[in-house]
């Protein structure tokens, strides 16, 4: 059985949707959150500057002693992974866009991908979706602005509203029927995709995935704990600390949320 944590950054409040998977699956782990807020949106940076702030976090959830980092943030995902793989001895989980089952489950032929420029552009999302998109159409659509939105807490407002209207109406009308998240940002966003997607439209993000290969990691590398005791959570952003308790909601009453300079 090993004790140290399970260590788990984003780009800032994002990731949380991954987090709140991995403790429903995972609720013995403890876990350190980390949310570069300051630093968001990570999207719209340089794949340089995309590794520089994925090796900062990594060092500081490693000097927590993690034993496992989960990269909750599909832009650094695709471009730092590879990087920290090879560079760290820790297991490293990344995020992916569910393309694969949504391409392989559609009836249309169509399927949506919402994403950020940075995720869109690497070629890790060209190669899975060259992989598995063979013969299917995958409209792709920057979410430019929607994070600094999240971000800034404002899920509801009227310019969220009209963003998604912007980047949804051209993929309905191509009749899509799966609308794949490629950013952890925006499972924040379903009470609103609804709004606007037709009931057809079945909308996909990796958080339960994410959590399984953990989960599946974590075993593989005798590395679980298995103990019944209660988790040691703690979360922490290097901007507003209200933005991701608001997002954490009940959760955030059992565990330490806190300003962190980082
Ligand atoms: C961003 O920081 O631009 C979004 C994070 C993500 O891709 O999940």
């Amino acid at each position: 059985m090993n004790t140290q944590p399970i260590g788990i950054f984003d780009s800032g409040v994002g990731g949380t949707s991954i987090w709140k998977e991995i403790y429903k699956l995972l609720p013995s782990e403890a876990t350190i959150y980390l949310a570069d807020s300051k630093y968001a949106p990570y999207g719209e940076k340089t794949q340089k500057e995309i590794l520089q702030l994925s090796i900062k976090n990594t060092d500081y959830l490693l000097s927590r002693g993690c034993k496992i980092i989960v990269v909750a943030c599909n832009t650094a995902t695709t471009n730092a992974i590879d990087y920290l793989r090879e560079n760290y001895k820790v297991p490293f989980i990344g995020i992916e866009p569910a393309i694969k089952p949504a391409v392989l489950n559609s009836q249309t032929g169509v399927v949506g991908v919402l994403a950020t420029r940075g995720t869109l552009a690497s070629s890790l999302f060209t190669k899975t979706t060259a992989l598995y998109a063979k013969d299917r159409k995958v409209i792709e659509q920057f979410g430019d602005g929607l994070v600094p939105l999240i971000e800034a807490g404002q899920i509801e407002s009227k310019e969220v509203e009209v963003l998604l209207q912007k980047y949804l109406t051209p993929m309905v009308k191509e009749n899509i029927d799966y609308l794949v998240l490629g950013c952890t940002h925006y499972p924040y966003l379903i009470p609103q995709l609804k709004k606007i997607l037709p009931n057809t439209v079945t909308i996909i993000d990796s958080g339960s995935a994410v959590a399984k290969q953990t989960q599946k990691v974590l075993q593989e590398n005798l590395l679980l704990n298995n103990s019944n005791n209660k988790a040691v959570i703690e979360f922490y952003t290097n901007k507003e600390v209200e933005v991701l308790k608001s997002l954490l909601g009940e959760y955030a009453v059992e565990s330490k949320v806190s300003y962190l300079e980082f």
